[in-house]
């Protein structure tokens, strides 16, 4: 069976991916350098699957690293792209750091793939290029807005570095997929969202307030151009878009893709807003959710979600799961969580 170099493999989506991935027979390499991430993630794949994916801690920034790791495992079909900073906040303050750790990561791979015979490469790119679109929901031929921070920049200026790369390279192709907002776990409750300090995402501030970690989910704003004035995104079960990506893998493996480069978007197709997403929460987990409306927050936009037909029709892939099923994945792995982390 194909092995497939999952960059990022422990961190949240890589961790899933890699899940999925082994579930239909892959063999999986990891390559994280813990920077977000805990090398326990690796038991609970191993649980889930029963295979242990081999695992190398490497900064895919460091060039020769990547060099012996791709000579070590000679003969990798594909690589799945994860590895990146993703704190909109953290690249607005520390806007180098993320070029870097984004950038050069990707042109590394690239660069490393022709040498090591690599021919096919899935990058994990975000909504965050659309801005906020002028037409919803969003197809992926809209245009790409400036970007609103330099952790988006990186998803725009790596798009055009695969674009550039790929078509001076004869014979390697790759699958650039958007995603929307992914949230939930596995159904185990053994891998899911593991963030750092305090987050900034919505689903995790909402389970760590649920759980009571945190005293109060604040909204930010009540005054958008939508129906109850929260905006609104795309709200996709981390295990959806982890299928995405083996069969985007797949595609690539068996010579379907129809041009040298494929993008996707990848969502359910559903707007919910912040106030709609705490009270399906507080329906499906009987759980309270404290919150009280703040300001808006610098640099969100209104309104976003994604027209997934292109994905639908070429990939025959289509998110399946509920926001119900995927609110109750969320809380079931921060319970998890909760007794792990309980003194004994
Ligand atoms: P994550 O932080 O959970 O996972 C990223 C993993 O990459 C972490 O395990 C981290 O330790 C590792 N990593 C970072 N830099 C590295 C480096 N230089 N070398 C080796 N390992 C490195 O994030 P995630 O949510 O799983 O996101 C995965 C990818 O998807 C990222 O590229 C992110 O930008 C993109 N993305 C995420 C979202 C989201 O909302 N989670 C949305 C759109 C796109
Ligand atoms: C969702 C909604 C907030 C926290 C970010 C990145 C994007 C992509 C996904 C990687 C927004 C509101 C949030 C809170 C709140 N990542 N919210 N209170 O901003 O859509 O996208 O993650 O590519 O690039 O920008 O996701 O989860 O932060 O916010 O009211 O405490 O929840 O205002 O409307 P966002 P999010």
């Amino acid at each position: 069976m194909a092995k497939i170099l999952v960059t990022g493999g422990t961190g949240y989506i890589g961790s899933h991916t890699a899940v999925e991935l082994i579930n239909k027979g892959y063999e999986v390499v990891i390559v994280d350098n813990l920077s977000n991430s805990n090398i326990d993630v690796l038991n609970g794949i191993e649980k889930i699957t029963g295979v242990r994916p081999a695992f190398e801690n490497i900064d895919c920034v460091d060039y020769v690293s990547m060099d012996r790791m791709f000579e070590k495992y000679n003969d990798i079909d594909a690589i799945i792209h994860f590895a990146a900073f993703k704190a909109v906040g953290e690249s607005v303050e520390k806007p180098l750091l993320y070029y870097r750790n984004n950038l050069v990561s990707l042109i590394n791979l690239l660069q490393l793939m022709p040498m090591h015979k690599v021919n096919n490469i899935v990058f994990s790119s975000s909504c965050t290029v659309y801005g906020q679109p002028d037409i919803l929901p969003v197809v992926e031929s809209a245009p790409i807005k400036p970007a609103a921070s330099p952790y988006g920049n990186t998803k725009q200026i790596g798009e055009e570095i695969i674009h550039d790369t790929i078509y001076a390279n004869q014979g390697y192709q790759s699958i650039i997929l958007r995603y929307f907002n992914p949230i939930g776990a596995h159904a185990s409750a053994e891998i899911g969202e593991l963030p750092n300090g305090v987050p900034n995402n919505l689903l995790p501030f909402v389970t760590q307030t649920a759980i009571g970690l945190r005293k109060q989910l604040s909204v930010f704003g009540n005054d958008y151009n939508t129906p109850d004035g929260s905006c609104i995104r795309d709200y996709i079960h981390v295990v959806d878009l982890a299928k995405a990506h083996v069969i985007a893998v797949e595609r690539m493996l068996k010579k379907l893709t129809k041009s040298r480069i494929e993008t996707f978007n990848l969502g359910t197709g559903i707007g919910l807003s912040v106030l709609e997403i705490i009270d399906t929460f507080e329906k499906v987990t009987g759980v309270k959710v404290p919150h009280k409306i703040v300001g808006r927050r610098d640099g969100d936009i209104e309104k976003v979600w994604a027209d997934p037909t292109y994905a639908n029709d070429v990939l025959g892939w289509v998110a399946t799961e509920s926001v119900e099923e995927t609110l109750r994945s969320a809380w079931a792995w921060e319970q998890n969580l909760a007794q792990r982390t309980k003194p004994e």
